[in-house]
């Protein structure tokens, strides 16, 4: 697989590139798959739908690595959140985490059991998917998942959770502490269920100061690569904190990749992680929207990263509205123009 011997800093034929959100709502594939499911939460519970979305992007696009079809917000709604999605809105969690009590309510053993749909997507995306492509498992990092469950829904500034952050910090230490203990065993069964490598996805860090970022939430990510990397040490682990560019020299840990966002220069990235760690990114996702940009993208990244030490992706997840042929472009002329 030349999307994990990428992640190990292995020399590979070209840089393997895939894309975050490539099962997504630009596919027409995709939409008609979520028609016949119902809804978004309903494809995230079938087994077989979603592994029919996980693949698309693969025989579609022909990206390097196929990412598990979920979501990040499966782990607290299995553990006892009321999930829905709002067309327009995202997603709302009636019963936000307002006190010791709320998080007291909410079960690890019995979330993770209830998430044996994951497993078992997993399990038939790795026995369907092409033996040379990797299959990426996920989950949210503690405090990217701590917000939703605190605010219960997406926010612009993040008031309740940072009220929480400095009025009360041992609930929302409880509340990470929780998470992450949710995680070890949510990330392990996806491992053992068949993925090949797992990405960490901490969006929301962007909207901490850089004291409350180290304290809320990097060491809870640390905890869980380092518990990972004891118990599956040939398993890649790629994180991705949305936004920290100006703590990049700070960061260390048993990952293996480190995603790199599309705020961040790629040059800045090399000089203070690449020689750490692999990178993964960073291409602007809205330059899909033009064959002209994508190129320009393209060049300036393979400029910085030649074919080594990188894995190409976009910057955050793709559009909804991008043209699937542009899609298509930028994976084919990645890998035609980095071929050695
Ligand atoms: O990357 C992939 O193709 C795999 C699937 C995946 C989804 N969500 C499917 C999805 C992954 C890896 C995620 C992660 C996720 N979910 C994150 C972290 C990554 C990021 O983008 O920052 C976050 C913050 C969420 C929470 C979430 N899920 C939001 C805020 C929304 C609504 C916003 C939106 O884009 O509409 C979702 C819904 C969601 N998750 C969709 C998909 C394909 C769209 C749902 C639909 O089909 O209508």
């Amino acid at each position: 697989m030349i999307f994990i011997d990428a992640c190990l800093g292995k020399k590979t034929p070209y840089t393997p590139v895939w894309m975050m959100r490539q099962a997504g709502r630009y596919l027409p594939e995709y939409m008609r798959v979520r028609g016949e499911a119902g809804d978004f939460l309903s494809l995230c519970k079938d087994v077989e739908r979603a592994c029919e979305v996980t693949l698309q992007p693969v025989d579609i696009l022909g990206v390097d690595a196929a990412i598990l079809f979920s979501d990040i917000l499966v782990v607290p709604m299995e553990m006892g959140m009321d999930l829905r999605f709002e067309a327009g809105e995202g997603p709302i969690f009636d019963n936000p985490i307002k006190s010791q009590a709320d998080l007291d309510a909410l079960n690890v053993e019995k979330g993770v059991d209830n998430l044996s749909y994951v497993y078992e997507a997993v399990k038939m995306i790795r026995s369907k998917l092409d033996p040379s492509k990797a299959l990426i498992g996920f989950c949210g990092a503690p405090w990217t998942l701590a917000t939703y469950m605190i605010e219960g829904k997406g926010t612009k500034n993040y008031a309740v959770s940072k009220k929480m952050l400095y009025s009360n910090p041992q609930l929302l230490h409880a509340i990470l502490r929780k998470i992450t203990k949710a995680l070890k065993v949510y990330m392990s069964r996806q491992i053992e269920a068949g993925a090949n490598a797992v990405q960490i996805f901490d969006s929301w860090a962007q909207a901490l100061e850089e004291s409350a970022f180290f304290e809320f939430s990097w060491p809870y990510i640390k905890e869980l690569c380092s518990y990972l990397k004891e118990k599956y040490p040939h398993i890649p682990i790629i994180v991705f904190p949305k936004g920290i560019s100006a703590y990049l020299e700070k960061i260390d840990g048993d990952f293996d990749v480190f995603g790199v966002d599309w705020s961040t220069p790629i040059e800045l990235a090399k000089e203070k992680l690449g020689s750490k760690y692999v990178l993964q990114g960073n291409m602007e996702p809205t330059r899909l929207y033009d064959k002209d940009a994508i190129d320009v993208g393209i060049d300036h990244i393979y400029s910085v990263m030649k074919n080594s030490r990188h894995i190409f992706n976009l910057g955050h997840g793709i559009l909804p509205d991008i043209p699937v042929e542009n899609a298509k472009y930028f994976i084919k002329s990645v890998q035609k123009r980095t071929k050695s």
